[in-house]
């Protein structure tokens, strides 16, 4: 690629504010060990996590995005008055109708601008970020928050060993305008192989298996996950999809400052960079902490990234996930 590529933005569209919440209520893995038949030691080996942040049964799970949005906003400077377009990616809706979008947007007071639910699995916040990006560049929309928010927390088996132990509560968000300059997006990769629909999915609830007596008793409302498969799938996925990606943007994968992995296990995370041979250091990791927040993993650690003042202006990020689908993604861009 020309040097001229790398100087101008695919999409002149800038990330000018971030933010997150997690609840406050934190489960250990002894916690679990409590009533499940595992261990701190298997959790922390197999998985890299320690600890995740639980939803509260009384708490509305839409304040999370609230909240993130809402400092995302303040970090941003702007108010919600100046946010014509809201995208909320997750996997289970506040609501079947009208979803979590709605929710989001009466409770951070957005007034009339266009707001909708996007789902990707875990890629779903990369999905949101590229839509919001290019409905910007091409006039649609002058500022968009775009937020991740999850509370798989009520729709694992805390039952299933194998999977409740995996994930973990919150949301992260991203405010998101127009500038000249160098700052935006380089490239983008959005990727999808639905031969692999099967690995990650609640089964009812939706509309091929309305929920019904017979439903419930047989557990299909709990999120089924083969974790073997998806954890082959999940490197190569990511590293093509960040290869693309980097290609896109004329850039090596040696140019880049940050790694931004959705944060399913730390072996996967490690895996990924080997193969990418990026160097650990700049690999954001926080899922010992937070666990597996799937659609808000991402928006997460890049807020724990800005606010720990470790990203400069011109540096380059990558952000790359994998998830249910299964679909998975790349997004590079300039801070
Ligand atoms: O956001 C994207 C969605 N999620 C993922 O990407 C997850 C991807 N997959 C993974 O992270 C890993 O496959 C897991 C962490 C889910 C599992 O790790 P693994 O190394 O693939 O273990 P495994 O499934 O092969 O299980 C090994 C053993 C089994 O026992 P046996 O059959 O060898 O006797 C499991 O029953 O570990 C057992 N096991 C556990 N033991 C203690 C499974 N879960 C647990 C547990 N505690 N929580």
């Amino acid at each position: 690629m020309s040097p001229q590529k790398k100087l101008t933005p695919l999409i002149p569209v800038k990330i000018t504010g971030t933010g997150s919440y997690l609840p406050e209520k934190i489960l250990t893995n002894d916690d679990l060990a409590q009533f499940l038949e595992t261990s701190d030691e298997w959790i922390r080996t197999r998985t890299g996590i320690r600890t995740r942040h639980i939803l509260s049964p009384e708490e509305i799970p839409a304040k999370m995005g609230i909240e993130a949005g809402q400092r995302a906003l303040a970090q941003g400077r702007r108010s919600p008055k100046d946010v014509d377009l809201l995208l909320v990616a997750t996997n289970v809706p506040e609501e079947p109708i009208p979803g979590t979008a709605p929710h989001i947007a009466l409770g951070l007071g957005l007034g009339k601008g266009a707001f909708a639910d996007v789902t990707a699995g875990c890629a779903g916040f990369l999905y949101a970020l590229a839509m919001a990006a290019t409905m910007i560049h091409a006039g649609m929309a002058k500022r968009a928050l775009v937020i991740g928010t999850e509370a798989l927390s009520r729709f694992v088996n805390w039952q299933d060993r194998a999977t409740c132990v995996l994930f973990g509560d919150g949301a992260g968000a991203v405010l998101m305008e127009a500038k000249k300059g160098k700052a935006g997006i380089l490239g983008v990769a959005l990727r999808g192989d639905a031969t692999k629909l099967g690995l990650l999915r609640i089964e009812a609830g939706g509309v091929r298996l309305p929920a019904s007596m017979e439903t419930v008793q047989a557990g299909k409302h709990f999120l089924e996950m083969e974790g073997k498969g998806l954890f082959r799938a999940a490197v190569g996925m990511m590293a093509e999809a960040t290869r693309a990606a980097a290609a896109q943007a004329g850039l090596t994968l040696e140019e880049i400052d940050w790694v931004v992995p959705h944060q399913a296990n730390l072996r996967i995370i490690e895996a990924l960079v080997k193969r990418l041979r990026i160097p650990e250091e700049k690999v954001v990791v926080n899922i010992e902490r937070v666990a597996n927040t799937s659609t808000a993993s991402i928006p997460i650690a890049l807020d724990e990234l800005v606010r720990a003042g470790k990203v400069e202006p011109g540096q380059i990020l990558a952000l790359t996930a994998f998830g249910a689908g299964a679909c998975y993604g790349t997004v590079i861009l300039r801070w």
